[in-house]
């Protein structure tokens, strides 16, 4: 069935409205963020981000529109993330997207936000075939996902302290390089010396968990004992050892779960060494791999419209009583 999405997205500090039709093609997908309002704290306020997003909503839904060329008429379905993320921020989104329902009298759906980060494979191939590996790594999560089809997900690893994301953006405030710190690091490493430093694996030889805590502060007594060392090699080989760890645990889960494509999602996904690194390793191990648009990793509101598509056809609307979840879990 045809069907266009219009789809919001506000669980943390970008301020995002899509369109998209039959959740494959992007008719728009503009992003506001909420970066440079954040950066002189160090991190993400929550009570400015609901503030922000309050403000920025209005301009980013016309730009939206406009830019796909629609009015209400053509909309089907409105789509919010309702979880997991900053209750605030949620609430922003979720409050919009159930008054436009109201408004312009379409039905409400809320959408799972790491299921949008998997769904955001879907938008660039849409024939991809299952079972499918996903690294799902951004500020707040890490896991690796078996997808054996839509809605049938199991998280067969994950991280058991920092998330992949969270561990950039604190080396980076430590090195006081600013936030957030993946983009950061990875700007400076292509300037260093990724073997300079043999920082730790957590975890790298057991099983298919995470630990980047240790790594994190790896790099702190590194730099306690050579305040000399330079902010691009200490970048380079730090973002080395963390590719390294999810490289190496994506093929494994690949092989132990029978899938023949490795995919990437998240924040941490729209890293230049780990994008490389993972579509050789899986080229050399006999997988195939999807490795997304950049715009379409970090937080943006085409990948909950792709989920919500999907989602609508299986549950139908949630209903306009429906809330904002700030843990909502994936499975
Ligand atoms: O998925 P995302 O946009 O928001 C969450 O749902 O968390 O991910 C944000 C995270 C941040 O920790 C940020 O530092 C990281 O993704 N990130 C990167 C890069 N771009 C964003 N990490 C490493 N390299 C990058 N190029
Ligand atoms: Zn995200």
């Amino acid at each position: 069935m045809n069907r266009t999405v219009l789809a919001i997205e506000t669980s943390c500090d970008e301020t995002s409205i899509a369109v998209v039709r039959d959740g494959r093609e992007v008719l728009a997908n503009v992003v506001s963020s909420q970066i440079e309002i954040h950066q002189r704290f160090g991190g993400v306020v929550p009570e400015v981000a609901s503030r922000a997003h309050l403000e920025a909503l209005e301009s980013v839904l016309t730009e939206a529109m406009e830019t796909a060329g629609v009015g209400p008429d053509e909309i089907d379905v409105i789509a919010a993330t309702h979880g997991p993320g900053l209750i605030g921020a949620l609430l922003m989104g979720v409050t919009a997207a159930k008054t436009l329902a109201l408004a312009w009298d379409k039905p409400y759906i809320g959408v799972n936000h790491m299921e949008g980060h998997l769904f955001a494979t879907v938008l660039e191939r849409p024939d991809i075939e299952f079972p499918l590996l996903v690294l799902l790594v951004s500020g707040g999560h890490t896991m690796l996902v078996s997808v054996a089809g839509f809605g049938r997900y199991e998280i067969v690893g994950r991280t058991t302290d920092d998330a992949a994301g969270e561990a950039f953006d604190k080396v980076a405030r430590y090195l006081g390089l600013g936030y957030p710190g993946g983009p950061v690091i990875d700007r400076l490493a292509q300037r260093g010396d990724p073997t300079a430093i043999r920082f730790p694996r957590g975890m790298i030889d057991q099983g298919l968990d995470f630990s980047f805590s240790g790594m994190k502060t790896a790099v702190i007594n590194y730099v306690r004992k050579h305040p000399e060392a330079s902010d691009e090699d200490l970048a380079a080989s730090f973002q080395e050892a963390v590719v390294d760890v999810l490289v190496t645990k994506a093929l494994r889960a690949a092989k132990k779960t029978g899938a023949r494509t490795i995919c990437l999602g998240g924040g941490v996904a729209a890293n230049s060494r780990l994008r490389v690194a993972l579509a050789e390793a899986a080229e050399a191990e006999g997988f195939a791999s999807l490795v997304p648009d950049r715009a379409f990793c970090t937080d943006n509101a085409a990948m909950i419209a792709a989920a919500a598509h999907w989602r609508f056809e299986v549950d139908g609307p949630t209903g306009l009583a429906g809330g904002a979840h700030s843990n909502l879990t994936l499975v």
